[in-house]
């Protein structure tokens, strides 16, 4: 690897890959608990004072956008809804030159109040997680009984042209590992793009297993007792999900397969925290605080910098299967998935 970091330009890291896609956690906190990702008493929240602003979050927005080539931008959290000024903080990244698409990903609560309001805002894109259309099934995994709410907010977002709206699953052993193929059905007959995740060490338990793990070879098996899967003949790219044709298409099925399929050679994703860190990946052991740079006076020319600077020592994969592997000290909540 060559000493230093390139200082021009978009946001390049040693293996020739390019940061384009930003992912944007919002906020830590969230109003679900679901058993993969937090204990039922929640987590300790990033105290207010460490998040980043409102102005903050647009600023650095501004910089990834203008200088360092960023196309899109995918709010996360927690729950990104639940951020107060959610909506103005799309309106401004809209604003931007050239303008970056705009996604979200949310576990779709509020959704149906709020979902006309962001595609005015500019937000072009929305998916949401939903593991189970059974109401005792969903209860017992996110540990609250809001199924009908996150329907209604996959309804709203279709309503209101929030397009292609797409739902992510993850399967767990003993909750609702047989139901993909209902959960398939179900999305099929609303037009919503499923997408099936494998679980990853990311709870903030430390309680993942590779054993205990549903993986993508039975996912795949476990649908095709009732669908016919065909490889999807459009380029992947950079993106996580491997596609099928259901039944011939157009509709799709997706499997992210992170663990036993890992992508990361074509990645093109960077992450910022909440509170103002970059990852550039979800299993990195270090950050770059670009928080008490910004407080700290820094010009747009310095942060832009140090970024580049973080995305230059992006590993070359997640290593989950090295014997060295460390789970990462943040949990999936505070990094934004
Ligand atoms: P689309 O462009 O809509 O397909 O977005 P996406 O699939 O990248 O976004 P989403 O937030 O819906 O991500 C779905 C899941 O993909 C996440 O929850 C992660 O499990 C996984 N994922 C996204 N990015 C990465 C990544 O960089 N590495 C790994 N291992 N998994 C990722
Ligand atoms: N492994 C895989 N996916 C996870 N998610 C949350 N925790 C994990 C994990 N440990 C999923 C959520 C949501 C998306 C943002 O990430 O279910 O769909
Ligand atoms: Fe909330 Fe998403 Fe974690 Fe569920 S997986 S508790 S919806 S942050």
């Amino acid at each position: 690897m060559p000493a230093s970091a390139p200082t021009q330009l978009r946001l390049l890291d040693s293996y020739g890959r390019v940061g384009t896609d930003l992912r944007v956690s919002l906020t830590d906190r969230c109003n679900l608990r679901c058993s993969y990702c937090m204990p039922a008493e929640g987590l300790d929240w990033l105290p207010t004072p460490e998040v980043l602003t409102d102005d903050e979050v647009v600023r650095l927005l501004t910089i990834a956008v203008e200088r360092l080539g960023v196309e899109q931008v995918r709010f996360t959290g927690g729950e990104p809804l639940i951020r107060r000024g959610f909506p103005g903080i799309v309106a401004r990244t809209a604003a931007l030159s050239p303008r970056p698409r705009i996604a979200v990903t949310t576990n779709g609560l509020g959704l149906d109040k709020v979902a006309p309001a962001l595609a005015a805002a500019g937000l072009d894109r929305v998916n949401v997680s939903l593991d189970t259309v059974r109401a005792d099934t969903f209860a017992a995994i996110t540990r609250r009984n809001r199924l009908a709410d996150v329907v209604k907010g996959l309804e709203a977002a279709k309503a209101a042209g929030l397009a292609p709206v797409k739902v992510n699953a993850v399967l767990l052993r003993g909750h609702n590992e047989d139901q993909a193929p209902e959960l398939l059905q179900w999305c099929l007959e609303r037009g919503f793009e499923l997408r099936f995740i494998e679980q990853m060490p990311l709870d903030a338990q430390h309680g993942w297993s590779r054993e205990a793990m549903i993986t993508a070879d039975e996912i795949l098996a476990s649908l095709k007792l009732v669908f016919d899967l065909t490889p999807h003949p459009d380029e992947r790219g950079s993106a996580p999900a491997e596609l099928f044709l259901v039944n011939g298409g157009p509709a799709t099925v997706g499997v992210i397969g992170s663990v036993t399929r890992p992508f990361c050679g074509d990645c093109d994703r960077v992450r910022l925290t909440a509170d103002g860190q970059i990852r550039n990946c979800l299993f990195a052991r270090e950050e770059s605080d670009l928080r008490t740079a910004l407080r700290g006076g820094a010009d747009n020319d310095e942060i832009a910098d140090r970024w580049r600077a973080a995305m230059w020592t992006k590993r070359p994969g997640h290593g989950i299967d090295d014997p060295s592997f460390l789970q990462p000290s943040r949990p999936m909540s505070a990094i934004g998935g």
